[in-house]
């Protein structure tokens, strides 16, 4: 039964499993890979991170991480479905030009410590790389025309929307698609573990 995960997330970029125990989710993530992070994920009133605001995040990728793997606990009554968009559809979009331009856009891999390209295909895959707010400020300025028009890209597609009720495992390849959700509202109630998978 776990041999068809891999399989299924290579063909479609993200796999979601419904009502699992956190012992399979544990057995998923090893099957996986090797997790060099585990977090659990809540809402703050006084956010230390981004991760802990209410707020909608910017699409983006998440560094280092091959899979990322995020298992629900427990779900806010409003909001906070998560979404996920596809980079073929996003340099489809793309002006031809940007995007060869984009490829030279380098930005931080804040757990290597590493400056990562846009786009790479080292593996012999398309592997992708963006996360706005760890762009270096001279190549904010260097690329702020094809930044502006990738943002512009990325919020007219219209992305895949899951709602993960508690028991759920969403998987995504993270150099693959982009991810973030929404705006998160109600009672917060919402408890999230997240591994980051190479
Ligand atoms: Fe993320």
């Amino acid at each position: 039964m776990m041999n068809d995960i891999i399989p299924k997330l290579e063909a479609n970029n993200y796999l979601l499993l419904k009502n699992k125990s956190e012992a399979y989710f544990d057995d998923v993530v090893n099957y996986l890979g090797q997790s060099f992070r585990k977090t659990s994920i809540q809402i703050s009133e006084a956010p230390k991170t981004k991760l802990e605001t209410k707020h909608r995040m910017d699409f983006h990728t998440d560094p280092k991480a091959k899979y990322i793997a995020w298992y629900c606990v427990k779900q806010s009554s409003v909001g906070g479905e998560s979404l996920i968009i596809d980079f073929a559809d996003v340099v489809k979009a793309l002006d031809e030009n940007s995007f060869h331009n984009l490829k030279k856009l380098k930005t931080i891999d804040s757990y290597q410590n590493v400056d990562v390209p846009f786009y790479d295909e080292s593996n012999g895959e398309p592997n992708f790389y963006y996360s706005p707010w760890r762009i270096s400020k001279d190549d904010k300025t260097k690329y702020e025309k094809e930044l502006i028009e990738l943002s512009n890209v990325i919020n007219n597609i219209q992305p895949i929307k899951i709602l993960l009720d508690p028991n759920d495992i969403l998987l995504i390849k993270n150099k693959r698609v982009l991810h973030t959700r929404s705006e998160i509202g109600g009672d917060f109630n919402r408890l999230i573990i997240r591994h980051l998978i190479v």
